[in-house]
């Protein structure tokens, strides 16, 4: 992506990062993905009194993007306040794959800007995805 395109994910990212439902944790997480037509759509993580309920950024980003009509990423951003890069945990990894192709950016982010960048295949390497599901007839 552009550095243009880049600091857009990056400002949807801090947007909703903002607005996380993190009492819990206390540590907010804004992604932001940019879709097969340019648009973005971003979501933030939904922490629950009953700890395993809640939600990370990423999918809430990927159900933002469905729900919009949107079927691919193209580039995802997960921006965190945080000093060491935050990169999707091991089920978002999995979640990115589903629409996703192996050299997808993942790009990492703190408050102050970006940090690192990574593709799908770096981070989920070797990894299982819809077309290794073999639909009988
Ligand atoms: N979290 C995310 O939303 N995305 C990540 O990439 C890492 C972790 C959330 C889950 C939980 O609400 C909080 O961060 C602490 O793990």
């Amino acid at each position: 992506m552009t550095e243009p395109d880049l600091d857009a994910l990056f400002e949807a990212a801090d947007v909703v990062r903002r607005r996380a439902h993190a009492p819990y944790s206390g540590f907010r997480v804004g992604a932001a993905l940019v879709d097969e037509a340019g648009h973005i759509h971003a979501g933030c993580n939904v922490e629950n009194a009953a700890y395993p309920v809640g939600t990370c950024a990423e999918a809430g980003a990927i159900a933002a993007m469905i729900a919009a009509g949107g079927r691919r990423i193209r580039a995802i951003l997960v921006q965190a306040d945080s000093p060491e890069p935050v990169t999707p945990c091991g089920a978002c990894r999995q979640r990115i794959r589903e629409f996703a192709g192996p050299g997808t950016p993942i790009h990492s982010a703190g408050l102050d800007g970006l940090r690192s960048h990574y593709t799908l295949e770096q981070l989920l390497p070797a990894s299982f995805g819809p077309e290794h599901l073999v639909h009988g007839a």
